[in-house]
């Protein structure tokens, strides 16, 4: 029934559903090999059909029997699913199936993980559960009955009832089947209860397997927050009786918002000081925001089809963003993301996965939950806001939750929301959802009788597919400061819409220094030709946080630039210009955490590409070396003296403050562990009485080339705990030598710790050594080939996963010919396995070019 050749499915040939689904009831008979889902289900004609023919979806099923309005039939098994002649009037559809959970490797519909019962079935993964139209357009009431001897058993909306054996469950909302979920399992609640700003009582609760519920408190608190955020903030209130979450170890993405049942990867949820740092309360509070948010955005309103993911992805990391800026500091916040935009984002949108944030075409839809369409989705929501203001963006919204509740929508419908609200004309705007690519945005500038000129020029390059761009509508905030570095003009928003445009700004005084993107208002790369002085000048004197912090980089790449092409020596107006910020005691702590870090090995790669050069990773690599070692000299006398000043005292708390004031002390700590042989390193890590310090502290070891004894001692610690223990698998590979990555991360798939079958473990593992630029590009390509060695091995088990680290070799074309020969010799390897997953085939297709 399977492989057929894998098709490609276009936008524009969208069609509404032949069938329309009034009403699901599903029993489960739970067993690890053959469970038992019987399903009856009213359909009924769709008026707006122009098709009678009935099909529905299902894959890895053994039907046992089907039965139409009481009647037994026989349908046609077709592939992917079932075709069977039925009445012209609403008919009752009744099926037995059986599956097996147990050997679900792929983590895809109904699966078990360590003993528990789960499901993922975002995108297509319900069609593997039960025959059923698996679609998001079709939506309906489910009412769900679970029969296992296990003590928890879940599914989605309210509880109905439960006994000895069984378990009811019925959601009143209408939602479409990748919304769906089950949970059995012998797990632990952390229970809480919210009181919603209307009255309503909530019971919250959080699901884990024993052993992990002491790591259920942080997460509770951050659920909490986010439901008074989203009353606050959009109005949005929580609209059933009961929220769970339930943590799996085995999942092949962050977490998903099922209705009411959200089941979270266990890395994403839970959190102990003592095992889990800074970065990881951040990302989990950052996370169960964004399913929470879901709630609104993305169930309430769901997708027409999945080409619209970025409707309910887009919307969402946007708010998610803004809640964690609410929670934490807004500037960080922004830095961090645009950070993780331009390493995961612009490298996207440069090399051959490149495709529009509402991609017209796909093979497999697993493969577009990328950055482009969560990431870079999430900016133009950013700048459709930057561009209407903040007032009628949230008028915009309050129109969108009223009229569209209920739906399954377009990003036509939601544009022409901001249209009717506004009364602005978006079709332009809307190029951003259409063109993929990143801008260029070249700016000159010219002063003449006190008036300033700033003349943009904008333009993308072409992206499979898409040959011509037209010009976007770019929100470019600039600010103007004057020769002393004050500030004579705040930031302004000019609302760029020509290929080439001048904006003019009058009655200075003198030439100012302009501050253009402040904020990083649009994803774009701004060419701008600019000196050192004046980089170093904004870095000092930029009101812009965002800003200040990019000139501090700009100046940082452009002296590695030098280091990495001509033999420079590291540049003393950075090392000034960092000192200045180090020392500033004004300026927030995690700020300066920030400015001391430095362009990572893959952003020097493509700057060296975007100036015409070929890049050599291990010569990046070894100027960055250099470059730390240097501000480790430099700022010798003050990194101890900022070290001791920002060690927290207090009690650990995972809030802002306290990790601010831990990544400036950490950052300082990595520096000087290059000088000191390792000792205060050593002294961190043996008192830390948390994992933020503790991992710091060994990675300063493994920086200082002293981490043997620490990396065994850190594993008889923590051997029982799996999140700790994937932290320790990556941190020995990305903080190895490049010229020995290769062989540490071959030696770690052997340690008796190393599964495939875990997507977290595999990812700490091979994803390290893929992310370590001068480790994995070695010259001699055994990076390559182990990777492509596991990519072959994994892929008959979890395609999904397999195919999202294939994402390592998309920046192939960068490089030499050596090791494009090198890369293309793997990539065609994995290609010709016999019965490679579609997911897999359609990514090194188009990786392959
Ligand atoms: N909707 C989920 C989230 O963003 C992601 C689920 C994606 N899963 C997948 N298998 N493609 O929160
Ligand atoms: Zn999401």
């Amino acid at each position: 029934m399977k492989d057929a050749a894998p098709q490609k499915i276009y936008l524009s040939d969208y069609q509404v559903p032949n069938y329309l689904v009034e009403d699901v009831h599903l029993t489960f008979r739970l067993a690890p090999e053959a469970t038992r889902v019987l399903s009856r289900i009213t359909f009924r004609p769709n008026p707006d059909a122009s098709s009678k023919d009935f099909f529905l979806h299902g894959e890895d099923l053994q039907l046992i029997s089907a039965k139409i309005d009481g009647a037994e039939v026989t349908p046609d098994l077709v592939v992917g699913g079932l075709t069977c002649a039925v009445p012209d009037a609403p008919f009752v559809w009744e099926a037995e199936v059986e599956i097996s959970p147990a050997t679900n490797t792929a983590l895809e519909g109904l699966y078990m993980s360590n003993g528990m019962y789960c499901t993922q079935c975002e995108a297509e993964g319900f069609r593997k559960i039960t025959y059923y139209p698996d679609r998001p357009d079709v939506m309906s009431v489910f009412t769900v009955r679970i029969e296992s001897d296990l003590p928890v058993l879940l599914s989605n909306g309210n509880p109905v009832t439960s006994g000895e054996g069984f378990a009811e469950w019925h959601d009143p909302w209408p939602k479409p089947a990748y919304l769906f979920a089950l949970v059995g399992g012998e797990l632990i609640n952390h229970p809480d209860t919210f009181t919603t700003k209307s009255g309503k009582e909530v019971e919250l609760n959080i699901y884990v397997r024993p052993g992990d519920e002491g790591k259920c408190a942080f997460g509770m608190e951050a659920l909490k927050k986010s439901m008074v955020w989203d009353e606050e903030v959009y109005g949005r209130e929580y609209d059933l009786d009961i929220f769970n979450i339930v943590a799996v170890d085995d999942f092949n993405m962050g977490a998903m918002e099922n209705k009411g049942l959200n089941i979270f990867n266990s890395s994403c949820v839970l959190a102990s000081a003592e095992t889990s740092t800074d970065m990881n309360f951040e990302r989990i509070e950052a996370i169960i925001a964004h399913e929470y948010f879901h709630n609104w955005t993305g169930n309430r309103i769901t997708c027409r089809d999945w080409f619209q993911l970025c409707l309910k992805e887009g919307l969402t990391v946007y708010r998610d963003a803004q809640f964690t800026a609410d929670m934490r500091s807004e500037p960080v916040k922004r830095i961090e993301d645009v950070i993780a935009l331009r390493a995961r984002q612009f490298r996207e949108d440069n090399g051959p996965l490149a495709h529009p944030v509402r991609p017209d075409s796909f093979v497999e839809i697993n493969n577009f939950y990328t950055a482009t369409v969560y990431e870079k989705g999430a900016e133009l929501i950013g700048m459709l806001k930057t561009l209407v203001g903040d007032a009628a963006y949230y008028k915009a919204l309050d129109l969108y939750f009223d009229r569209h509740d209920g739906d399954a929508a377009t990003i036509e419908d939601w544009l022409t929301v901001f249209e009717e609200s506004t009364g602005r004309d978006l079709s332009q705007f809307k190029r951003w959802y259409e063109q993929a690519g990143t801008p260029r945005l070249a700016v000159e500038e010219a002063y003449e009788d006190g008036t300033f000129t700033l003349t943009f020029k904008q333009s993308t390059p072409p992206t499979p597919g898409q040959d011509q761009k037209d010009p976007r509508v770019i929100p470019i905030a600039v600010g103007l400061l004057n020769p002393n570095g004050d500030e004579v003009v705040p930031t302004t928003v000019l609302e760029m819409t020509e290929a080439t445009q001048s904006f003019r700004f009058e009655g200075l005084t003198a030439r100012p220094t302009p501050s253009i993107l402040r904020s990083f208002s649009a994803p774009v790369i701004l060419e701008r030709a600019s000196s050192n002085a004046e980089r170093a000048f904004l870095l000092a004197h930029d009101t812009d946080p965002f800003n200040k912090w990019e000139a501090g980089r700009a100046l940082a790449r452009a002296g590695l630039v030098e280091m990495i092409l001509n033999g420079a020596a590291p540049d003393g107006a950075y090392l000034d210009a960092v000192l200045q910020v180090l020392r500033d005691d004004s300026l927030d702590p995690a700020f300066r955490a920030l400015a001391l870090g430095l362009p990572s090995q893959d952003d020097l790669a493509q700057t060296l590409v975007d100036q015409g050069h070929t890049p050599d990773p291990q010569a990046i690599y070894e100027a960055l070396e250099t470059l730390k070692m240097a501000m480790a000299t430099h700022m010798q006398d003050v990194l101890p003296r900022i070290y001791a000043q920002y060690q927290v005292t207090e009690a650990y708390q995972p809030d802002a403050a306290q990790s601010g004031a831990r990544s400036l002390a950490n950052a300082a700590l990595s520096l000087i562990s290059r000088v000191d042989g390792g000792t205060a390193a050593q002294a961190q890590y043996d008192s830390a009485d948390n994992m933020t310090q503790q991992l710091a502290g060994l990675a300063a070891l493994l920086t200082a080339g002293k981490g043997a004894q620490a990396v065994a001692t850190f594993y008889e610690q923590w051997k029982e705990d799996r999140l700790v223990i994937d932290k320790w698998f990556g941190l020995q590979i990305s903080l190895a030598d490049p010229a020995q990555a290769a062989e540490v991360a071959e030696q770690l798939t052997q340690h008796p710790d190393f599964t495939m079958k875990n997507p977290n473990r595999f990812r700490a593992t091979l994803g390290a050594l893929a992310m370590s630029p001068a480790g994995f590009h070695r010259a001699d390509g055994a990076g390559y080939k182990l990777l492509a060695d596991w990519l072959i091995k994994l892929d008959p088990l979890n395609p999904q996963t397999t195919a999202r680290m294939c994402s390592a070799f998309e920046t192939w074309k960068r490089y030499d010919s050596d090791r494009q020969a090198l890369i293309a010799a793997q990539l065609d390897r994995i290609l010709a396995q016999d019965g490679l997953s579609r997911d897999t085939t359609e990514m090194l297709t188009r990786i392959r070019g």
